[in-house]
């Protein structure tokens, strides 16, 4: 018999109906005549309940059906007698395909800690909150591709080693295929990298933002999704060596238009979740709940899904970076040296303690920061007139802080070389990047959306760490 997804099964519901069903097992309890198995494939959050009539099948037949066994069952779709579902499937034959040892199996029918589930991230798709959050994850990759497609913008696939690191947006990560023992020496006595596999140093790109701007000005519309990483030390329930990143790139556009673009770009994710992850976000809105149990109202989060409703519901503030700081300054945590970081002067760069006051406390929603001080931003960033600040722009979320760094672009050559001799950056390995604005320059913009600082917000989990497979931190690269 061809197997049914319990998706397929739960959604159909045709009583009467013969169906195989393949899965792990999550619990198995019974009575004197009777078993229940609750069986979970992965295609939704919910399980199917097989009920095992201990007259047709002995304790044998049943020995290992244990948490983590995969097994098969035959049997009838039957109207469930418990308030749970619709359905559940009487076993006719049973099989067990993998069996798991329950001496050993690490995941028992219990609630698991994340930090616990985070040590065993090769099984933690088995719980029911790293399943939910690998189908929201999957959902949001699709509605990226969806919503760019839907907008008339093509993807790049920018390179992932890189032979530059003029971005300056992180420490990198070497890539060599040298003999870190006794890697061949130039005259000067220097690593020789023109023996190194690419006849030059090269890295783990932070960004592809430069690549991608090469292609923006010739397609217009473009973005890249691809892996970034960061050789950081900043171990934080925010930060990954190894993150997803979503920069879109557009021709013809100035600042104004890179923030429409985010705006509507976010609040695109976040409807098709709601439209579409029903399930996994009302189980991760309640395991959110009980995992906030004990705090005082005014430190509960909003319910999940009505923060995603809310943000959907209302412009991000914009403001600029000036304005920011007077805000900051007079603000109480200020006043009161509250800060870790108090704000005094203009120039600062911005904590996150910072943008989160902003955020939660001050606008109580969303907001853009724009036009930050020149020194503290990225080379290629548009140079406003009054000469010390730039037409930047960070989108700044509840809970999350950063959640989009961007700007439009300086398309000056003369004030792009300018600006990369202030910033030692060699022109001569820039000679492409500075090509775009040689031939055929234009004004353009984009940013770049952390894809698992999304993953935060829309799933209302706390440490970035349980929103990607495998993450890769600091002394951390297990799997
Ligand atoms: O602000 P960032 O550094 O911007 C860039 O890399 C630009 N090249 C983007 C562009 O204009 N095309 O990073 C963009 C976003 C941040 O806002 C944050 O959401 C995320 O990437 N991010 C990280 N996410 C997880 N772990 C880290 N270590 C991150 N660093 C940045
Ligand atoms: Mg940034």
């Amino acid at each position: 018999m061809k197997r049914t997804e319990i998706k397929a099964l739960l959604q159909e519901a045709e009583v009467g109906k013969k169906v195989n069903v393949k899965g792990w097992v999550r619990t198995k309890r019974g009575s004197k005549n009777v078993a229940f198995v609750a069986l979970n494939d992965g295609s939704v959050i919910h399980n199917i309940q097989i009920v095992v009539d201990l007259e047709k099948f002995n304790e044998n037949d049943l020995a290992q059906v244990t948490t983590g066994a995969s097994i098969s069952v035959d049997g009838e779709v039957v109207a469930s007698q418990g308030s749970g579902q619709k359905v559940e499937v009487v076993a006719e034959k049973l099989e067990v395909l993998g069996a798991a040892d329950p001496e050993k199996y690490p995941l028992q029918a219990k609630k698991h800690s994340l930090e616990f589930l985070r040590d065993i991230a090769h099984l933690r798709f088995r719980s029911n909150t790293f399943g939910a959050i690998t189908r929201i994850r999957h959902s949001m990759i699709f509605a990226v591709h969806k919503f760019f497609t839907e907008e008339g913008f093509y993807n790049i696939h920018t390179p992932i080693i890189t032979g530059s690191d003029a971005e300056g947006a992180g420490e990198m990560f070497h890539v060599s295929t040298l003999d870190p023992k006794s890697p061949p020496l130039n005259e000067e006595g220097n690593i020789d990298y023109k023996k190194d596999f690419f006849g030059k140093e090269t890295n783990l790109t932070v960004s592809g933002q430069l690549e991608v701007e090469t292609a923006c000005m010739a397609m217009s519309k473009v973005y890249t999704f691809g892996p970034t990483f960061r050789a950081e030390n900043s171990n934080t329930t925010r930060h990954l060596a190894e993150f997803w990143m979503i920069e879109p790139e557009i021709a013809f556009a100035d600042l104004e238009e890179d923030m429409d673009l985010a705006e509507k770009f976010i609040k695109y994710l976040l409807q098709y979740a709601l439209d579409n992850c029903m399930d996994d976000l009302e189980f991760l809105s309640k395991r959110l709940e009980e995992s906030e149990k004990g705090k005082k109202a005014d430190e509960k989060s909003m319910e999940l899904i009505e923060k995603l409703r809310f943000v959907l519901a209302n412009d991000f503030e914009r403001v600029t970076y000036t304005e920011a700081i007077q805000i900051l300054r007079n603000s109480k945590p200020n006043k009161k040296k509250k800060f870790q970081y108090l704000i005094d002067a203009w120039g600062a760069d911005l904590q996150s303690e910072h943008e989160r006051f902003l955020v939660e406390k001050h606008f109580k929603k969303p907001v853009i920061l724009t036009d930050y001080p020149m020194n503290i931003k990225a080379f290629y960033m548009k140079q406003n007139d009054d000469g010390k600040t730039v037409r930047a722009m960070d989108v700044l979320f509840p809970q999350i802080g950063e959640i989009i760094g961007g700007s439009q672009r300086e398309e000056n050559l003369e004030k792009l070389t300018e600006r990369m001799k202030a910033m030692d950056i060699p022109e001569e390995e820039m000679w492409w990047y500075l090509d775009t604005r040689k031939f055929g320059t234009a004004v353009h913009s984009g940013f770049g959306l952390g894809f698992e600082r999304l993953m935060l917000f829309v799933t209302g989990m706390g440490n970035i760490r349980d929103v990607i497979p495998f993450p890769r931190t600091p002394q951390n690269a297990e799997f």
